[in-house]
């Protein structure tokens, strides 16, 4: 079972008694006010799904049929033609919605810009002739490797406006990850920017790039928004200037006519063993299920002012940063930097100086806002908001309660919202007119998904029960497989229960039907809301020259939500020392990421293994996390263990 929380954890959960109906006055101006839309996209999902396709896709060709469906691949509106740029932008001028606001960007300094949807829509133009000027074609792959600047929704746009799918990769990862993921999407062409502002300092995006680049083969062009202003090394003939291949384009350009299971990006997230995947989105299903979900989970009108707090490089940005509110023509504010610049009421100020009505932010965030304490959002006017959510790790009640009270005034609707970088799009929320609250739950699948919970043997469990989460329904946003690996894709996620979809989730469904979330069953590690594989980090410390072998798990921290602890074993005659333990640190951040440095490093002789040599990660977790130990008879060294236990106490009691 779920291997994050402990059951004691989550009876506290289940007892978790508080319930919140929604206020009359919020239902009555809500987008769904009742549940006939459950029942609508119960009686025929097809039907259900054909008939949102209508209401928010413009197609240039309507599709044949809504759903082929061979499992486990999935093809929706098949027959379809449409543009995601075009739906994202034209169809909005063309209604003579051009002077609206697209994004209201709040740059980290202090700067900032209004940016409509006709100036997007020409900006995406003008990009997108950019790179057919540098031979980019439909069906190329295209990397992307920027900060939170208008110049990356303009990228991704400008992409799917030719029929290029984009890779994004997250600004905060390091120069070896970019290198990966654009030799296995064999990437074309690279966008980045000269450095990225963050807490004040900046990240050298271009002198990253210039390092991978020396382990890609398939890279012609680089394209270097100019953001800090700062002087980067720019290679003649590979390297150009944004602003100067922009300075001469037309500022039209007809977009491709795309199927609807074009492939419209990849995003890779972590997996199980050291190779990220490349998750795969194409163009019809995974725009209506964000603009489906973006509109009647945040109860979005058009004139709401919707902020999604998260990064463009995670799939949370591309799905209700970028497409989900462009496609339904809404306006979002967009944040650069970080909620503690200049000071930790960051997020309070832009909410008020934009008059934002919904926030959508993680778990981990609301928990360092706790942390800092209330004066911070007090000293600003936040009666703007009318609804407030959150994604990417469970949430625990005491932190739903304070973003409630706190940042809502105890008067809005807090959505927990689950779903995945595979499913595209919200899965398991409430609908806000409708669905009465409690903390700490996602609630109940959305109208038209399938979701239960199972045992080991994929019997449903009975409410009050937990297991497996399981979709049990083809939806239009789930991924189409994993770039370049079909088999993976069978056997990550259909393989364990074989017409349902296995999340890799843990959860307890209660006596409404109501889903508890209990954290990943797999060995992937949720830190901070974001997804990083043991497998990952332990082959980052064990390329480190001193490092003989490694096991890596999660232990629960209080902030966010697990943090890595490392057992590492050294290699003869290298010395255990703290020096050593901070050089393993910055590797790992160099091979991955900041995000991915173990918070705990631990020395040990010998890793626990059982006597066919495998590593005990079970008893590993226990030991991080302070248990009692589990099932030892299998294990070949008893002293191993007790040796581990007094070491790993030690380590935790530094930090404190
Ligand atoms: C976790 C982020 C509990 C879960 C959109 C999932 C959640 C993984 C929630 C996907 C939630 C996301 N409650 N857990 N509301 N939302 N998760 O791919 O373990 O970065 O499998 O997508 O985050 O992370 P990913």
């Amino acid at each position: 079972m779920a291997q994050t929380a402990s059951d004691s954890t989550i009876d506290a959960l289940l007892k978790e008694g508080r319930t919140f109906p929604p206020s009359e006055q919020f239902t009555a101006q809500a987008n769904v006010r009742s549940d006939a839309l459950y029942r609508e996209a119960e009686a025929d999902p097809e039907s259900f799904w054909a008939g949102q396709a209508e209401k928010y896709l413009t197609f240039s060709r309507p599709w044949d049929t809504v759903l082929e469906w061979n499992l486990p691949f999935a093809r929706w509106f098949v027959g379809g033609q449409l543009n995601a740029s075009y739906q994202c932008l034209d169809r909005h001028v063309e209604k003579g919605r051009g002077d609206k606001v697209a994004y209201l960007w709040e740059g980290e300094p202090g700067d900032a810009r209004r940016i409509t949807y006709a100036e997007l829509l020409e900006q995406v133009c003008r990009f997108a002739n950019a790179l057919r000027g540098l031979g980019v074609k439909r069906g190329d792959r295209v990397g992307i490797y920027m900060g939170m600047v208008p110049e990356l929704p303009v990228a991704m746009l400008a992409c799917a406006r030719i029929g290029a799918a984009h890779s994004v990769v997250f600004g905060g990862f390091s120069a070896d990850a970019v290198a990966d993921r654009m030799n296995d999407s064999g990437s074309v062409c690279l966008i980045t920017q000269d450095e990225a502002w963050r807490r004040g300092t900046t990240v050298p995006l271009k002198r990253n790039v210039d390092e991978a680049l020396l382990k890609t083969e398939t890279i012609r062009n680089v394209v270097v928004v100019r953001r800090t202003g700062n002087d980067v090394p720019m290679d003649q003939g590979r390297d150009h200037w944004y602003h100067d291949l922009l300075a001469d384009q037309p500022a039209t350009c007809e977009p491709e006519a795309m199927e609807s299971e074009d492939l419209l990006f990849t995003l890779y997230t972590s997996g199980t063993t050291a190779k990220p995947k490349g998750i795969k989105h194409t163009t019809a299903g995974y725009l209506l299920q964000t603009m489906y979900t973006h509109e009647l989970v945040f109860d979005i009108h058009p004139d709401t002012v919707f902020w999604c707090a998260a990064d463009i490089g995670w799939v949370t940005g591309h799905s209700y940063i970028v497409y989900g509110p462009l496609g339904n023509g809404g306006t979002s504010v967009m944040y650069e930097g970080t909620p503690d610049f200049p000071d930790k009421d960051r997020w309070w100020a832009t909410i008020e100086k934009y008059g934002v009505n919904v926030l959508y932010c993680a778990p981990t965030a609301i928990r360092t806002f706790m942390k800092w304490g209330r004066e911070f959002p007090d000293r600003h006017e936040l009666s703007s908001l009318r609804l407030l959510g959150t994604v990417g790790e469970p949430i625990n009640p005491e932190a739903w309660i304070w973003y409630r009270e706190v940042i809502g005034g105890s008067r809005i609707p807090v959505v927990d919202t689950w779903w995945q970088t595979e499913t595209g799009g919200i899965m398991i929320a409430p609908l806000p007119g409708v669905t009465t609250l409690k903390p700490g739950s996602a609630t109940r699948p959305l109208p038209g998904i399938g979701a239960s919970v199972v045992d080991e043997q994929g019997n449903d469990v009975p409410l009050g029960g937990g297991g497996y989460v399981v979709l049990t329904k083809p939806w239009p946003g789930m991924l189409r497989g994993i770039w370049g690996d079909d088999e993976r894709y069978k056997d990550t996620y259909w393989t364990k229960y074989g017409d349902r979809y296995f999340a890799g989730d843990g959860a307890r469904i209660d006596e409404d039907g109501y889903f508890w979330f209990m954290g990943r069953v797999d060995d992937v590690m949720n830190v901070s809301g974001h997804r990083i594989s043991t497998t990952e980090v332990e082959s980052a410390l064990v390329d480190h020259p001193s490092v003989a072998e490694a096991a890596v798990t999660a232990k629960a921290d209080e902030q966010t939500g697990q943090a890595i602890s490392a057992f590492v074993t050294l290699r003869g005659g290298v010395e255990e020392t703290t020096e050593l333990a901070s050089e393993l640190r910055d590797h790992v951040g160099k091979l991955i990421g900041a995000i991915a440095k173990p918070k705990w490093i631990t020395f040990t002789p010998e890793l626990p293994k059982t006597r066919s040599g495998k590593i005990m990660r079970r008893l590993l977790r226990d030991i991080s996390e302070n248990r009692t130990l589990g099932d030892t008879t299998t294990l070949a060294d008893a002293n191993v263990v007790r040796e581990l236990q007094s070491r790993a106490a030690t380590e935790a009691d530094k930090e404190q």
